[in-house]
C-alpha cells in the first residue's frame, strides 16, 4: 500500500472532474456508481470522496487484499469482477450507470513473475 499523497491528490482531482461531467450531463444523479476494488487503497478513498459528493455507491471487491471496514456504510458485494452474472445483477439491482474500476493486482514484481495472473 505504497500510494503517495500525490497519487491521492491526483485521484481526487480526477473525481471532481468526473463528478462535474456527470452534473453537466443529463444523467439521473440518483443512479449509483459501482466501484470495483472499493475495499482497496485507492478504491476506498474513492468511495469516501464519492460519498462526500453525495453519490450513491456500491462496491464489488473479492477482499483478496481489501479490507471490508474501509468501505464504511456503503453496500459491499464480495465477489470477483470476472463473474459476469454477478456484475450484471449488481448493475440491475443497484441501478448502476457508471463504473470506476480499481480491482486488480498492483505489485510490479509479481507482474514480472506471473504476467498471466
Ligand atoms: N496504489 C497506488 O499507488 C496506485 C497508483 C496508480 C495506479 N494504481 C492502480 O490502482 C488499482 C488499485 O490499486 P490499490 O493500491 O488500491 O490496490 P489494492 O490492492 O489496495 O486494491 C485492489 C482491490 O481490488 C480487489 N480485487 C483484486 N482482484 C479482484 C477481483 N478479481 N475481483 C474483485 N476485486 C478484486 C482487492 O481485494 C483489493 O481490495 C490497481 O490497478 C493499481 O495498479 C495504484
Amino acid at each position: 500500500m505504497a500510494a503517495s499523497g500525490r497519487e491521492l491528490v491526483r485521484t481526487e482531482r480526477h473525481l471532481w472532474r468526473f463528478n462535474e461531467s456527470l452534473l453537466a450531463g443529463t444523467r439521473d444523479l440518483s443512479m449509483a456508481i459501482l466501484v470495483t476494488g472499493g475495499a482497496g487503497y485507492i478504491g476506498s478513498h474513492t468511495v469516501r470522496l464519492l460519498r462526500k459528493l453525495g453519490r450513491p455507491v456500491v462496491v464489488l471487491d473479492s477482499l483478496e487484499s481489501g479490507y471490508a471496514p474501509a468501505v464504511g456504510d456503503v453496500p459491499l458485494v464480495v465477489g470477483d469482477i470476472a463473474d459476469d452474472g454477478l456484475v450484471a445483477s449488481i448493475v440491475a439491482k443497484d441501478n448502476v450507470d457508471a463504473v470506476l474500476h480499481f480491482a486488480g493486482y498492483k505489485a510490479a514484481g509479481e507482474s514480472m513473475r506471473q504476467p498471466g495472473r
